[in-house]
């Protein structure tokens, strides 16, 4: 470990160089003092052409080689899901701090040794949730904290593809590499935005289905984005989910994510909430960001829709200045990955309803 102390400069490894190593790179570029001195990852090319976009010499093909430096503070890790938990432990008995990607983990077993191997650390352990802080969420959650929806009872969160499975044969679609398909890819964004703008209530039940219908047909395959690292498995993740939860506190939040569906849809997500002094919506088409959120209430009787300025919001240009300040502010202690455990937790007993039949108490084994 290289710095500890505030406001000397933080050296910061990237692992994984698809769109979520790019992303964690160029974030870390835009903040002053912060300097990503090393990349590791299995594509010669992509390492070869990185380095040199972004400035990097130090190139590694294997994470246990970038992580061997001395002179590190943080890692990112940016690699297919399955990696999450041995790269983050293995980096934070090295006494580094750790931003992982979205799912924190595949399972609540992995995530918890994850929070455990930081709390031994005595470092920061962070989960990507990019999407927590676009414009219209911190909006609606500015309205929330005003008390303009009252008592927040019903959540409903959506992120839907009609045709959006992320290369049949990549990692994406393997249940052993990725730990599920949709669900635990999408639904863990808009699964956090709802807790977030919910003010984090405890999930007691949760009852899901899950589907593969197109999936294994080979079809509702999307024809753009990013490559994805191939390994050569067939479609095993479901490619449509639903779920229906209770909160402790009497509350509702149904969840629903597909890569591919028949229905009315591009790349859309959003969330819905009913409060008791009035209701919200964020309706995001393919990445949009103007024109998103309504709040609906009533004034002198008559029924008033609120649609606040559209604010674009930081993505993961937040998530890299949000990871480097908390690092900074010398407060590490309630950064833990609590907040990435909850989340994978939830999916984890989602899969196990869909699995079972049943509704899931969180708490079982
Ligand atoms: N927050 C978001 O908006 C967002 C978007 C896309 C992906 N993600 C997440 O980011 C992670 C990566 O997704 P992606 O789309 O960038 O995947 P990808 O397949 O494009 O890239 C994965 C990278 O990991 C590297 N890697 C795999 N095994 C490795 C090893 N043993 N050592 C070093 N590097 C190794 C690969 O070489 C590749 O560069 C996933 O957890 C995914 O859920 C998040």
């Amino acid at each position: 470990m290289a710095t500890d102390s505030v406001g000397a400069p933080l050296r910061v490894g990237v692992i994984g160089l698809g769109y979520a190593g790019n992303v964690h790179t160029r974030g870390y570029q835009k903040i002053p003092g912060v300097e990503v001195v090393a990349l590791a990852g299995l594509e010669d090319d992509r390492l070869r052409d990185m380095g040199a976009e972004y400035g990097i010499l130090n190139l590694y093909h294997d994470w246990q080689d970038l992580l061997a430096r001395d002179d590190l503070d943080a890692v990112s890790v940016c690699t297919p899901n399955f990696l999450h938990a041995p790269i983050a432990e293995a980096a934070l008995g090295r006494g580094l701090h750790v931003l992982t990607e979205k799912p924190m983990a595949r399972t609540t077993e992995e995530a918890e040794g994850m929070v455990r191997a930081a709390v031994k650390a005595r470092r920061v352990l962070q989960t990507a949730f990019n999407h927590r802080q676009r414009g219209d969420v911190q909006t609606l959650r500015r309205f929330i904290d005003e008390g303009v929806l009252g008592r927040v009872y019903y959540a409903r969160a959506t992120w839907m593809r009609r045709h959006g499975i992320p290369g049949l044969g990549s990692w994406f679609t393997s249940k052993e590499l990725a730990g599920g398909g949709p669900l635990i890819d999408l639904g863990v964004h808009v699964l956090d935005q709802a807790l977030y703008l919910m003010g984090e209530p405890e999930i007691v039940t949760v009852s899901a289905s899950t589907y593969a219908e197109f999936g294994p047909r080979g079809r509702g395959m999307r024809r753009f984005g990013n490559p994805k690292m191939i390994t050569g498995s067939g479609f095993e993740v479901e490619d449509f989910a639903t779920a229906f939860m209770r909160t402790a506190d009497g509350g509702t939040l149904t969840l629903e994510a597909s890569w591919a569906v028949e229905g009315d849809y591009r790349d859309d997500f959003g969330v819905l909430l009913y409060g008791t002094e009035g209701g919200a919506k964020i309706d995001v088409k393919v990445y949009g960001w103007e024109d998103t959120l309504e709040i609906f209430t009533t004034q002198a009787g008559s029924p008033v829709t609120v649609r606040p300025a559209s604010v674009k919001g930081g993505g993961h240009d937040a998530v890299t200045a949000s990871f480097v300040e908390t690092i900074r502010s010398g407060d590490w202690s309630a950064h833990t990955g609590l907040e990435g455990l909850k989340r994978v937790r939830i999916i984890e007993a989602c899969y196990a309803s869909a699995r079972e039949g049943r509704e899931v108490f969180l708490g079982e084994k």
